[in-house]
């Protein structure tokens, strides 16, 4: 039987978590986890994601303020704003809203973030802490792809476990988190030779592909869990992820639907690392 995991409803637990933590962290110090949000130029999509992050920041109880700047923004106008926040005891979380306009360079900007601050994990110093075992922040997508995993009850010890995509801000994290719960893990991409053949032999599958619909039901194996990290339009125009839910949901054990999935437990983990840095701010 097929199990749709739904990350509506577990993005809503994890974040009612952070509510009740968050108040108590406010009733015994005084103090609100604060979360900085830089946006640069009008991106439509980048505009959606912001407001929800504002609004998981207000439902929960965070301070939160954004910086909404022009696209013509320069490169250090833009380090300017960010080494005023990376000084600001408030403030715990920076984000930055990815992709940024062409001009501005992209690693020199995450560069710049206080990693005590870089609540995305897209920090040098985060990452290779990553690598290691030893971090305070996950990314937010591979941590909340965990806690899906997590939530169907399926040990990834021991487990073949295949991630389709090798992205920084994906597709290499979430490899890393599979081996650290002891998967053996394989990552594949465009140049995978037969990548039909590699996905057949996973237990967990994760996609990441940015491709609509390119995993369908004859690329998976019975029972596999299927986590779709996709948010694609297909023919007609409508949201769809990078597996063909139609064909691999009779097959899956278990699958996250697009939407519904993945997407709502990205921001639930902004919000836990929020917490977090604010959490080890207050310990300093
Ligand atoms: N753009 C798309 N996803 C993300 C994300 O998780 N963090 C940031 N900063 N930008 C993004």
């Amino acid at each position: 039987m097929t199990n749709i995991i739904n990350g509506k409803e577990i993005s809503a637990s994890v974040k009612e978590r952070i509510r009740l933590e968050t108040e108590k962290l406010f009733n015994e110090t005084g103090v609100k986890p604060g979360l900085a949000v830089i946006i640069v130029g009008d991106d439509p999509a980048s505009r959606i994601y912001v407001n929800n992050k504002k609004k998981a920041c207000s439902d929960i109880g965070f301070n939160s303020w954004e910086y909404a700047l022009p696209a013509e923004t320069t490169e250090a106008e833009l380090l300017e704003l960010i080494n005023k926040l990376n000084n600001d005891n408030s403030v715990h979380g920076i984000l930055c809203q990815l992709p940024l306009p062409k001009h501005l360079d992209e690693k020199t900007v995450i560069d710049a973030i206080d990693p005590k601050k870089d609540v995305d994990a897209f920090h040098p110093v985060n990452v290779g802490k990553i690598m290691i075992g030893d971090y305070d922040f996950l990314p937010c997508t591979p941590a909340g792809v965990m806690e899906l995993i997590h939530s169907t009850g399926v040990s990834v010890s021991g487990k073949k476990c295949v991630v389709v995509g090798r992205s920084n801000i994906v597709g290499k994290p979430m490899a890393m988190l599979l081996l650290h719960e002891s998967g053996t893990v394989t990552i594949c991409h465009s140049r995978t030779k037969d990548l039909a053949a590699e996905c057949r032999e996973a237990d967990i599958l994760v996609v990441a592909t940015g491709v609509a619909k390119m995993v369908n039901g004859d690329m998976v194996k019975e029972g596999a869990v299927v986590i779709d990290v996709g948010m694609d339009r297909d023919e007609n125009g409508k949201l769809c992820g990078d597996v063909d839910f139609d064909s691999v949901a009779p097959k899956a054990s278990f699958i996250t639907p697009v939407p519904g999935g993945v997407g709502p437990m990205t921001i639930a983990m902004l919000m836990s690392n929020t917490l977090t840095a604010c959490k080890i701010a207050i310990c300093k």
